[in-house]
């Protein structure tokens, strides 16, 4: 059954709907849904609904390219913005019918992850409006041979939670990913690569675009020298193959050494230490060695900080301890990153 505002008038539907929402969500919003909300117009529930809320608002639009950049779209998208709504940049992909290019709907579960953003902050206050953001997720995988290579346990849903918080506080977010099988992050763009070299170059290629780059990937220390180009074989004498390695670039110390006037850098610390001095020593030190604005520790083992959702972090800038976020969701996490960012933006000096 369909519920429109003119069903059970002494209801008034609009009204109970708006006041019990936490966020709302318009996914996918059409071009005429947008020109409707820019305008103020409420002749149905939906939009009846919209004026009435005074909730966070998430739309993410889905239409054809051509409608997606008509000035008169782009013209409603940057008044909604303006009013302090959320509107998701949609994917790059296939659209409806033959055709490709920006427009689809991100996955749900992307969106999902924008949405949860702004529920743990409890604001739609886009406050890294205007802010270019790069963020490195996963793990890299240097090759041994065509079937074989040397990686790590990284998802990269950290990674991936700091774009989607970044995503639902406005800003203008890249993801540089290596070896990540989610679904890409709503309303970011995300660069695919997989050896630590790769990483590296795209890295390098954006960073000075960049108002903060945050280095939540996984990089890989070490590479085989070499890699075979067929398949390593056993041999029948029982003897293994002697690996041997060569270091990678340090991508953050790099970045950190060449700062001068560019980017706010932060990086991660994981660590095989308990949450406590040694984890804020430990962090402190890669801060300092690194040249890092700012190192968000994390303590990780065979049970936490990798593959699960929940992850305890102190954050660490040369003034000592910044934040200590208890352990909490990822989105809680992430945001906890913006916030301090936020504080060190623009980077004393500048
Ligand atoms: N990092 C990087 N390039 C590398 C290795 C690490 O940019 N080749 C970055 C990571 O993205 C992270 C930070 O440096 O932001 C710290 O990474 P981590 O693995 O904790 O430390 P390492 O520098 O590798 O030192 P160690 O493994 O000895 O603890």
């Amino acid at each position: 059954m369909t519920t429109t505002v003119f069903d059970d008038v002494h209801e008034v539907a609009h009204v109970r709907i708006a006041q019990h929402a936490k966020l709302v969500v318009i996914a996918p919003a059409t071009a005429n849904l947008l020109a409707k909300a820019a305008n103020g117009l409420a002749d149905d529930l939906l939009t009846s609904t919209l004026l009435m809320s005074r909730a966070p608002v998430v739309f993410a639009p889905a239409m054809h390219t051509e409608m997606w950049n008509h000035p008169a779209t782009q013209q409603n998208v940057a008044t909604l913005r303006a009013r302090g709504l959320l509107v998701i940049e949609p994917a790059t992909g296939r659209l409806t019918g033959a055709d490709s290019g920006q427009g689809r709907l991100p996955e749900p579960a992307a969106l999902a992850e924008v949405c949860e953003a702004v529920l743990d902050r409890g604001t739609g206050v886009a406050d890294l409006a205007g802010k270019n953001v790069l963020i490195s997720a996963g793990g890299t995988r240097e090759p041994l041979d065509p079937v074989r290579f040397l990686g790590n346990r990284s998802s990269g849903r950290q990674g991936w939670a700091l774009a989607a918080a970044a995503v639902a506080r406005g800003a203008v977010v890249q993801v540089v990913a290596a070896n990540v099988e989610l679904a890409d992050p709503a309303g970011a763009t995300v660069v695919k690569v997989g050896t630590s070299e790769e990483l590296h170059k795209a890295i390098l290629e954006r960073a000075s675009g960049a108002d903060v780059v945050v280095m939540a990937a996984a990089v890989a220390d070490f590479r085989p020298t070499e890699v075979s180009v067929g398949k390593i074989k056993k041999t029948d004498d029982q003897s293994v193959p002697q690996l041997e390695l060569v270091r990678t670039v340090d991508v953050l110390a790099e970045l950190g050494a060449n700062k001068g006037e560019g980017p706010l850098l932060v990086g991660f610390a994981a660590e095989t230490v308990e949450p406590g001095p040694n984890l804020l020593e430990l962090a402190s030190a890669k801060l300092a060695a690194k040249g890092a604005d700012l190192v968000v520790a994390n303590s990780v083992g065979v049970d936490r900080g990798f593959e699960n959702s929940y992850n305890a972090v102190t954050i660490v800038s040369e003034n000592g301890v910044e934040r200590d976020v208890a352990s909490t969701s990822k989105a809680g996490v992430a945001n906890a990153v913006w916030d301090v960012v936020l504080q060190h933006l623009p980077r004393a000096g500048d």
